[in-house]
């Protein structure tokens, strides 16, 4: 009998449906609906991703565009096996010591806050919380985002697969080590903003050479597209690409020297460096006191 009882008690066991891993964004604004909306292109089951927000109104709107459930912080933390933190650094602390309390042993914590490390992050959530770093960018929103990983002291591989898998929904993911980040920072997490600058001051150039703004705009918009495909699809180094279209005396050569003279190469070193001192000093204004700076190995 009591064998019996212990053979059902394992049926019942194994046919106990197992419960589908959760995944949850805390602070759906901007980044964390870039994220979302990825997922669920990618065909992610909305029931299987929960979100929260601080503004009902907004809760409102990503429950009806879709489908999802929009829960209180603690709830979000204490149902799922991955939490993807994407609000502001500086609502980082406030946010993170609110749900240290309720996530699971082994849940995976996902940052992508700009300049926040992952020594300061295991410092407000306690022993042994798996933390990995993010840092995307916003062409995630048409799937052709770039994001640098990288591991915090309880990360294994396995986790590092997990995140690369979810942020391959939105585009390619490198994995790096951690004291890279300000300089990806610096490049990608903020570069598609150098981008939209060289593309206004070209577009301007147009309308200032005599082109309908819309002409212009068409433009550069498509030059900057052919342009970054040629590079991925060819592989060829820039200069090589450069130096195909430029022929001696023509009108690229007239237009480069011009970019040397004012020293256009030399201003976006400038500008990536002061970029990547930002990130430095906000990883730093974000670390708890007693934090160590960060490390940068992966536990196999
Ligand atoms: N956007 C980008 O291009 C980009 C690129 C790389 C990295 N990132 C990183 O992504 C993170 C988010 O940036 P974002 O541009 O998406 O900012 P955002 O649009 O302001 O989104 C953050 C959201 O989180 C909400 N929030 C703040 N504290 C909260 C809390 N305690 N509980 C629940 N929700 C809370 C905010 O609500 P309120 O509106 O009420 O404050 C807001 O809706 C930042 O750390 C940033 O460094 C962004």
């Amino acid at each position: 009998m009591g064998d019996r009882q212990t053979e059902r008690d394992h049926e019942a066991t194994r046919d106990e449906p197992v419960p589908a891993p959760v995944l949850a964004i805390l602070g759906a604004g901007v980044m964390g609906e870039t994220v979302l909306s990825g997922l669920i292109r990618a065909g992610w089951d909305a029931s299987r991703i929960v979100a929260t927000d601080r503004r009902p109104e907004r809760q409102t709107e990503l429950t009806e565009r879709y489908g999802i459930a929009m829960l209180e912080n603690h709830e979000a933390a204490a149902r799922a096996d991955t939490v993807i933190v994407v609000v502001k650094p500086q609502d980082m602390p406030e946010l993170l010591t609110e749900i240290a309390g309720d996530l699971r042993p082994g849940t995976l914590v996902v940052s992508l806050a700009a300049g926040v490390d992952t020594v300061s992050i295991e410092g407000r959530l306690g022993d042994g919380i798996p933390v990995v770093r993010v840092m995307p960018n916003t062409p995630a929103l048409v799937d052709e985002g770039m994001a640098a990983i990288s591991s915090g002291t309880h990360t294994t591989q396995a986790h590092l697969d997990h995140v690369a898998q979810i942020l391959s929904a939105t585009g390619r993911v490198v994995t790096v080590p951690e004291r890279y980040q300000d300089a990806v920072t610096a490049i990608s997490g903020t570069g598609p903003a150098y981008l939209f600058f060289v593309v206004e001051a070209m577009i301007e150039a147009g309308v200032h050479l005599g082109l309908p703004r819309d002409v212009s705009t068409e433009l550069v918009v498509q030059t900057m597209l052919g342009s970054a495909l040629m590079l991925r699809e060819t592989g060829e180094h820039p200069t090589v690409l450069r130096e195909r279209v430029t022929s001696p005396g023509g009108t690229t050569a007239a237009a480069v020297k011009v970019l040397e003279e004012h020293k256009v190469r030399a201003a976006f070193l400038g500008a990536m460096e002061a970029a990547r001192d930002r990130s430095r000093d906000l990883a730093a204004a974000a670390r708890p006191p007693a934090a160590a700076p960060p490390r940068d190995g992966v536990k196999r």
